[in-house]
């Protein structure tokens, strides 16, 4: 790429006009945003048709800051909206999931007239294993079908669903299960990754022995290998689930019945348990996929290419897609499963004409080279889409030149997992695009950018982001901590949503979103909070003392890197310094996760501190960011020591 290029590319001015393939759009039209802005609690009222209502609304929105109701005496079935009304319009056939396998030819193929069948047997067998309204449940699956369908059962009985992302380990799901009491749990055996078979059952075994009140758990068979089994507790899914009938009779519950509960990492160890509840979360996730995506569920064929253990999985392959009866892709391997390739090789096959995946991958997909992708037909493509980091415009441009032949509108899409739904984002065929800018609010959803005294900025200038007014997927607040749900979103400032992302407007007053602001790491679009890893550090016998800091990378956007001090009595000092590090590297991932391994452990015989004792995060971030430093540098390593005492006598009175 020559510099000119590169710099045309940075140019923020550089904006693409809405794609003329899109103009005519049925989904949104342009005078979307001038009627939500008139009246947006009405017009969120008109979006809340897109569901089946058993009791129609007549409330909108109560808002009792920062606690909201939306639709609060309406009555619905997450399941019945998802699946059952579809069946009933005699759109059954149709496929809901091409799931594709991990290894190369196995895939499946399921109708919604199929997961009606599987979604109703399976609440007859969570019914029988004694799972009722109001329960909760957690689900550590891999990307398989049952995972889907698990989902949809468990909220068809009124009871919610705490998704764990099968890559936890077993102290993070004990953790999540003991939070919001999950009295039962769904899993597998195991899951597959790049053909190799990798144990789920025995996290499960392992988190539940600090789990007394978990009565049952079902196990889906996916690899087929020995599991150790605990009678009575233990239940095989293919014993229960398929003896039962495949009518079940759905109940319906009030429009704020908690569905979803999903941890999250804020900036202090304990991951927070979000939630969020039924009719104003469906709502939103239904409107945005079709005026987001533009989807056209008669033709498209959808991919999002994320984990059902995030909330992008729960949003945009389950809730969103599934109530606009879109027909999907569900993948279950990573993107060099059966070679580098294979998402293209997927496209190809199955015609997919959007595709909604995250910065970190396409980064990684375009390090492995243009003619991967040149190499195939991926001309049914229309539509592109990002999320869960700041997407630099180097990789947005090639997403648009070499995935989207220069056709396909990119949008960037911001949200949380406390938003519930995207908020900010073009809208295909209505609003420009521009390389790395999510550019404007979604219809109905106010946006601010402030200084630090809440004041609105300017254009050209950048700031704090919150929302202004509430919306109908918001949380509801984290599980059993109400006081800690105000403290951390509305008291910054007072009356608005603090998201916790620096943002900017450009001179057109466009949005660019910065990156967080707190001590919360996104790693591969993974939230991590500094916090969480420190505390996993000290929490081996070795470490007095850890520091960690977000270093900006590459490929993962940040990537961690910890600052450690051993206890010097400990045998693990003199331990050769390599062997230290990686034990401490496993560690982490055995306690967390394997995405929250450092990818660096600096050993320093102190940590750089203020006068007043607080660790200068800022100038360990510059340590980690300005030198690659091998994987067992230590801070002994005179250069730097060095380095390290040149900046602490530069911002030694910084209270960073
Ligand atoms: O920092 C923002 C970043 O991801 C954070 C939310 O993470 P999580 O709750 O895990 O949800 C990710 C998927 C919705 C945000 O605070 N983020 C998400 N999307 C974008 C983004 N940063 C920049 N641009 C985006 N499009």
């Amino acid at each position: 790429m020559t510099e000119a290029k590169l710099e045309a590319w940075l140019d923020e001015t550089r904006s693409f006009a809405p794609s003329p393939q899109f103009s005519k759009q049925a989904n949104a039209q342009p005078s979307i945003y001038e009627e939500a802005s008139a009246d947006p609690v009405t017009w969120w009222r008109r979006e809340a048709e897109r569901l089946t209502w058993h009791d129609e609304p007549t409330n909108t929105l109560e808002w009792d800051m920062p606690f909201a109701k939306w639709f609060s005496d309406g009555t619905l079935n997450a399941s019945v909206n998802c699946v059952d009304r579809h069946v009933a319009a005699g759109r059954g056939d149709r496929v809901a999931y091409h799931w594709v396998g991990d290894a190369e030819g196995e895939s499946r193929t399921i109708t919604y007239a199929d997961l009606q069948s599987m979604v109703n047997k399976t609440a007859n067998a969570l019914i029988e294993m004694g799972v009722k309204n109001g329960d909760r449940v957690a689900v550590y699956m891999p990307m398989i079908p049952e995972a889907v369908v698990a989902m949809l059962a468990i909220v068809r009985l009124g009871a919610a669903h705490s998704v764990v992302f099968a890559g936890f380990s077993a102290d993070a799901l004990s953790s999540r299960i003991l939070d919001s009491d999950c009295q039962f749990v769904v899993t597998a055996d195991g899951a597959f990754r790049r053909g190799a078979a990798s144990p789920l059952k025995p996290a499960v075994d392992e988190a539940l022995e600090s789990c007394p009140n978990v009565k049952s758990v079902l196990v889906v068979r996916r690899t087929a290998d020995d599991v150790n089994w605990v009678e009575g507790r233990d239940v095989w899914w293919h014993e229960i689930v398929e003896r039962q009938s495949d009518v079940h009779t759905p109940d319906y519950f009030p429009s704020e019945q908690t569905m979803i509960i999903m941890y999250t990492s804020g900036t202090t160890a304990k991951p927070k348990g979000i939630y969020h509840t039924t009719g104003g979360y469906l709502t939103q996730v239904a409107s945005t996929y079709m005026n987001v995506f533009d989807v056209k569920p008669d033709t498209d064929v959808c991919w999002t290419a994320a984990d059902i253990g995030w909330i992008t999985g729960h949003s945009y392959i389950v809730y969103g897609p599934l109530i606009n009866c879109a027909t999907q892709i569900m993948y279950e391997g990573v993107p060099d499963s059966g070679g580098k390739d294979r998402w293209w090789r997927i496209i190809e096959q199955y015609k997919v004409t959007i595709l909604y995946t995250a910065p970190t991958t396409i980064r990684t997909l375009m390090k492995w080279g243009d003619d991967l992708p040149k190499g195939h037909d991926l001309s049914s493509l229309r539509l592109l889409g990002t999320v869960g980091e700041p997407i630099n415009p180097e990789a947005w441009m090639w997403y648009r030149e070499h995935i989207g032949g220069n056709r396909c509108p990119i949008v960037d899409t911001w949200w949380q997992t406390e938003t519930g739904a995207i908020l900010i984002s073009p809208l295909p065929g209505i609003t420009a695009t521009k390389p790395g800018a999510a550019m404007r609010a979604l219809p109905g959803i106010g946006v601010d950018v402030v200084d630090n005294d809440g004041n609105s900025v300017g254009n050209g200038e950048g700031g704090y982001l919150v929302i202004t007014h509430p919306w109908p997927a918001m949380t509801r607040g984290i599980y059993g901590d109400p006081e800690r749900f105000k403290e951390t979103y509305w008291t910054r400032f007072p009356g608005k949503y603090f998201a916790g992302d620096g943002a900017k407007r450009d001179d057109d007053g466009d949005l660019w979103l910065l990156g967080r602001i707190d001590d919360v790491m996104n790693i591969s679009g993974h939230r991590l909070s500094t916090t969480e890893v420190e505390h996993a550090l000290v929490g081996h016998p070795a470490v007095a003392e850890a520091a960690v800091v977000g270093a900006s990378d590459d490929t993962t956007g940040q990537a961690i890197v910890a600052f450690v001090t051993l206890k010097m009595s400990t045998d693990d000092a003199s331990k050769d310094q390599v062997a230290v590090i990686e034990e401490l590297r496993l560690h982490v991932a055995r306690v967390i996760s394997p995405i929250a391994k450092p990818r660096q452990i600096i050993l320093t015989p102190e940590l750089p501190k203020t006068r007043s004792g607080k660790i200068m995060r800022r100038l360990l971030r510059d340590v980690a960011e300005n030198r690659s430093l091998g994987d067992v540098t230590t801070l002994t390593d005179p250069t730097v020591v060095n380095m390290i005492s040149e900046l602490m006598g530069t911002e030694a009175s910084s209270d960073d």
